[in-house]
């Protein structure tokens, strides 16, 4: 070989390595020229960036967020079986909607409203879409929307028949009555549609809703009453059933202008069904008309699914122009969903817990739920600083507040802030309306948090309590 084409030969294998080195540089996340960038925030960046890089980069983005088992705030499911995230996975990139195209996908969509219908003891002989109807939903937020505007088409029905002028909005504005713990959706719901919101104060003793008061509310505006089994702020549950009783009264000698229930359960409706202490709130009783539930929560799926059902055994139980046809295997079937296009993947997962668990699995692990619920109750009591308002005895939700006559120079929001210290995020917040001059705390209880994480969160609790007595001695 000439000197020439040597040279030539080793500058071609040198720009190689270089260029090697550069791409194994590039492959470092430590050593790329992004880990010392920041992250993009208002434009995209003009070049493409190795995947490799970018994965690891938004993953260190997000290092500093909730770790989601240690998140006693959230109602949500932060831990699935590794089965059921292979099937999400698989499942992510169909979509819900496209009932012609995922035809199976629809067909579970079914399964799980039917046994959703039944599991809320619609009777056995009734059979899906004969007798009942449903749908899926991104969550409650959803069916609660739906649930809701069910009741305003059909009050407007009911309330044109009996000759009420419903375009008269001063004398004829639409009303809804529900008590004040109300998750934000009501609220979204009223505004949106031109709705009043008529707010039950709650219970004193009881932190629901006070029935009688609800009663007194109504008149021939009323939509309906919303039932909230599982109030978010209190952890407590409306008697729907006396709600029912007294409706019952009520719609005799009402009969053009009946008030029905929704019931929002949005966290108690895949609860309630499989432990014991709960009086009948739902298609038991003769005014529950719809019920909604996340299925995110104690449905145990990943956040994105919810579920609405009607019982059809009424005459105006889900008004006509709610439900859009779409074509399903030459046929045309029902769309009642507010949002268009959605990944199948949680309908799949949700139709595996159902499955994989059957009712035996869902009592067993709502039960834990509940043991898990009432240590961690006793334990707060037990400190002697607290009063707990709910205790986990019925629902698995936790409040309390500073136990009256008990001194410390610390609040709920530094026991919040100290706890966080220990990695738990434990939110305190005012009661809602009439008693918000009330702080308390609260811990959901969920699935995923077994005894032995309880224990450690009592240990760290301690923990905090004995910090924040220290830390104000100092002060
Ligand atoms: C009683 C109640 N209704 C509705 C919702 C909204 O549920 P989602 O987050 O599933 O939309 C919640 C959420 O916590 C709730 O507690």
């Amino acid at each position: 070989m000439k000197m020439n084409e040597q040279l030539e030969k080793s500058e071609e294998l040198l720009v190689k390595k270089e260029a090697s080195e550069i791409s194994a540089t590039e492959e470092n996340v430590l050593s790329s020229v992004e880990a010392g960038m920041d992250m993009p925030t208002e434009f995209m960046p003009l070049k493409a960036t190795n995947p490799n890089i970018v994965e690891e980069l938004i993953r260190q983005y997000r290092l500093n967020e909730a770790k989601p088992n240690q998140n006693l705030t959230t109602f949500c499911t932060t831990q699935m079986e590794p089965q059921a995230t292979r099937l999400i996975t698989e499942a992510l990139n169909t979509n819900a909607i496209d009932k012609s195209e995922y035809p199976k996908t629809a067909a579970i969509e079914d399964n799980c409203v039917a046994m959703i219908g039944h599991m809320w003891n619609i009777p056995a002989d009734e059979k899906f879409r004969d007798d009942f109807i449903g749908t899926s939903t991104v969550g409650s937020s959803e069916g609660c929307m739906l649930g809701g505007l069910a009741m305003l088409f059909t009050w407007k029905h009911r309330a044109q028949k009996a000759g009420l002028d419903i375009d008269d909005l001063h004398t004829h504005r639409p009303n809804l009555i529900i008590d004040s713990g109300y998750q934000v959706v009501w609220e979204k719901f009223c505004t949106y549609w031109g709705i009043e919101m008529r707010q039950v104060d709650l219970k004193h003793d009881e932190l629901s809703m006070d029935v009688d008061k609800a009663m007194s509310m109504i008149d021939e505006n009323t939509i309906g009453v919303v039932g909230i089994q599982g109030i978010t702020y209190t952890g407590a549950v409306d008697d729907i059933k006396l709600l029912d009783e007294k409706l019952t009264v009520y719609n005799e000698t009402h009969k053009d202008l009946p008030v029905h229930i929704h019931v929002d359960a949005a966290y108690c409706g895949f609860f309630a069904p499989f432990v014991d202490g709960f009086e009948p709130w739902d298609f038991r009783l003769k005014n529950v008309y719809s019920i909604n539930v996340s299925g995110h929560k104690y449905g145990m799926v990943y956040p994105g699914v919810g579920w609405v059902v009607w019982r059809k055994n009424n005459p105006d139980f889900l008004p006509e122009e709610m439900r859009f046809a779409v074509a399903y295997l030459g046929k045309s079937v029902d769309s009642i969903a507010i949002n268009f296009s959605h990944s199948g993947a949680q309908i799949v997962g949700q139709y595996y817990n159902l499955v994989r668990f059957g009712v035996q699995g869902f009592r067993a692990i709502m039960n834990n739920v509940r043991k898990v619920s009432e240590k961690l109750s006793k334990a707060i009591a037990d400190t002697g600083y607290f009063s707990v308002l709910t205790d986990g005895s019925k629902l698995p939700i936790i409040t309390w507040e500073m136990a009256k006559g008990v001194h410390t120079k610390w609040s709920l929001y530094d026991l919040q802030d100290q706890l966080l210290m220990h990695g738990w995020q434990v939110p305190a917040y005012p009661l809602p309306k009439d008693r918000q001059d009330e702080i308390v705390q609260r811990i959901v209880v969920r699935p995923a948090m077994s005894m032995t994480i309880a224990d450690d969160f009592i240990a760290d609790f301690h923990s905090a309590i004995e910090e924040l007595n220290k830390k104000r001695l100092f002060d």
